[in-house]
């Protein structure tokens, strides 16, 4: 039987055993309070308070990142996918009429001016809150070549948009600049 994540599980997984997921920590390194919380683990006291968390982010290596691939990260103890599109996966995204989707919005409406590769959405489905599979390698991105929610069946294509299935809107798109053009801050 299937295995399903959702965004809680995220959290307890991310010490897993994919190739990626070492990535992941290596490419990741906390802003702010993070640092904070990262440095002294074990004195409680010095954890920032729950508002200061909420404003923490986490600035993310992209260089390793291919065309094709992408890495999953814990932001605000959410999963956030960000992925290296391919020009066919652009041209894919590109080639859809807009208005004619569930969530109406372009691939250039969800990524910054320059950098159309760069997808970054969050990796929680819109629907019930299970993270979609896609983001490793080798995982099943589902009928439009992006990522696919097993919970109950929706589609994302290579813009993260919703194309088939119960979830209502496309991936939501956290805040985020790139400091660098390997460097990219989210939050
Ligand atoms: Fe993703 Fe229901 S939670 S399809």
């Amino acid at each position: 039987m299937a295995t399903v994540e959702t965004a809680d599980t995220a959290v307890a997984e991310e010490s897993g055993v994919r190739r990626r997921d070492f990535i992941n920590i290596a490419a990741v390194s906390f802003a702010g309070a993070g640092a904070v919380a990262t440095v002294f683990p074990l004195v409680n006291q010095m954890n920032p308070s729950a508002d200061v968390l909420a404003l923490a982010s986490v600035d993310v290596d992209v260089a390793a990142i291919d065309r094709g691939q992408a890495i999953k990260i814990l932001w605000r103890k959410q999963p956030v996918f960000v992925r290296n599109l391919t020009d066919k996966e652009i041209g894919e995204a590109n080639a859809v009429d807009a208005a004619s989707l569930r969530d109406p919005q372009t691939l250039a409406e969800r990524t910054t001016v320059g950098k159309e590769n760069w997808l970054i959405t969050m990796g929680v489905c819109t629907h019930l809150g299970c993270v979609p599979l896609g983001a490793a390698e080798g995982e099943n991105r589902g009928e439009f070549g992006g990522y696919f929610c097993p919970c109950h069946g929706s589609h994302y294509d290579t813009a993260a948009r919703i194309r088939k299935g119960p979830a209502p809107r496309n991936l939501d798109v956290p805040e985020y600049e790139f400091l660098s053009d390997t460097v990219v801050k989210i939050g």
